[in-house]
């Protein structure tokens, strides 16, 4: 069979990787069996968001708790959806951080015990590498280079990824991540939690013109961003609406802050792309299923003949496939970690720490 080197060559081996992967670094405890980093046979996510919905937001201590009480019977269901039994695997992924401690020592020490008794290989992956990888099983030609926008509910990067596993910040956020900012506003307007969907679906009968919120940007970082002016500017809004008993108009109000998110985004990945003459751009994290992101993120590409990709919705959000995934191509690499692994909560891209 063919296999893809993280060096891009098409190497002939003597048989396919099959790779288990889990995650627990929020409130998703999931397992996925992937073959060769790009075929998903399973893929089972068990979603605690009903439990935290009650509290406006994920408790960590209850995260840890019920990633306890799920993870077996999510691997379990995960290999036998693939036809894999344990023995057949070539190596256990698990995302090590960044992400809660406590809910990612429960994935990390699940992994470990599985590796030791299996007598397999442990890979531990970076939860953003993951992200990016999802773009590779939703796109199996996708190869690097390319330039990657990852905005999720902890992080937003723009990244060069000039090979599977070499990546260079080019920005970053100063302070609320997309997903953060989307989650924020949505409590504030009274639409609950997880705010992104919510917003995304209230925004759709909205004019995205109707207010004008400001477009944060960080003095000579052209490529970093901000959204805490933005955040401020629609709190402040609602306050004077409040005060002087004015109406607001739900819609439009969403609508004018995704726009300003959208933007934001959209214009500093473009022009990344175009000022390192990247002719491909990848989009990855939760806030890429966003439906005015990925229309804006489209029309922008176009018309400067660059590619734009997308996950499926499936693997925009937190999910096992994608840390199988980005664990094949580590374990291409030699990657093999050992029982000294722990979980690292404050993990970053591209350092490795
Ligand atoms: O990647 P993810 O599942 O978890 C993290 O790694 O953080 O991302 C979750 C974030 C949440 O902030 C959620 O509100 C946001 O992604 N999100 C969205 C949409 N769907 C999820 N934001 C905007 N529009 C959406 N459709
Ligand atoms: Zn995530």
């Amino acid at each position: 069979m063919m296999t893809e080197e993280p060096s891009g060559l098409i190497m002939m081996t003597e048989k396919d990787i099959t790779i288990l992967g889990i995650e627990s670094s929020c409130d998703e405890t999931a397992a996925a069996v992937v073959k060769n980093g790009r075929e998903v046979l399973s893929n089972i996510i068990s979603s605690q968001i009903d439990t935290h919905t009650v509290y406006g937001g994920v408790v960590p201590e209850i995260a840890s708790r019920l990633h306890c009480e799920a993870i077996n019977g999510v691997i379990r269901l995960a290999l036998k959806e693939a036809g894999t039994a344990l023995e057949e695997l070539d190596a256990i992924a698990v995302t090590k951080g960044p992400g809660l401690v406590g809910a990612l020592l429960v994935g990390v020490s699940e992994a470990k015990a599985l590796a030791y008794a299996l007598d397999k290989p442990l890979v531990g992956v970076n939860h953003i590498e993951g992200h990016i990888a999802a773009n590779y099983i939703t796109h199996r030609d996708l190869k690097p280079p390319y330039v990657c926008l990852i905005v999720s509910g902890g992080h937003t990067h723009l990244a060069l990824v000039k090979d599977y596993r070499s990546f260079e910040l080019i920005g970053r956020t100063y302070d609320d991540a997309a997903g953060e900012t989307f989650d924020k506003v949505a409590r504030a307007v009274g639409l609950g939690y997880p705010g992104g969907p919510k917003v995304d679906r209230a925004a759709a009968g909205g004019d995205p013109q109707a207010i004008v919120f400001p477009r944060g940007e960080v003095r000579e970082h052209p490529y970093d961003f901000t959204f805490s002016g933005l955040k401020s500017a629609v709190l402040n809004y609602i306050n004077m609406a409040n005060m002087k008993g004015e109406d607001i108009n739900i819609p439009d109000l969403t609508a004018s802050f995704q726009q300003s998110v959208v933007d934001s985004l959209t214009s500093r990945t473009v022009s990344c792309a175009r000022e390192y003459g990247i002719d491909t751009v990848a989009v990855a994290g939760g806030v890429s299923s966003n439906t005015a992101l990925r229309r804006e993120m489209e029309r922008c590409c176009r018309a400067y003949g660059i590619r734009c990709l997308f996950p499926e919705p499936v693997y925009c959000t937190d999910n096992a496939a994608m840390i199988a995934s980005a664990g094949y191509f580590a374990y291409m690499d030699g990657v093999r970690d050992d029982e000294a692994m722990n979980a690292y909560p404050n993990l970053k891209l591209c350092t490795g720490q």
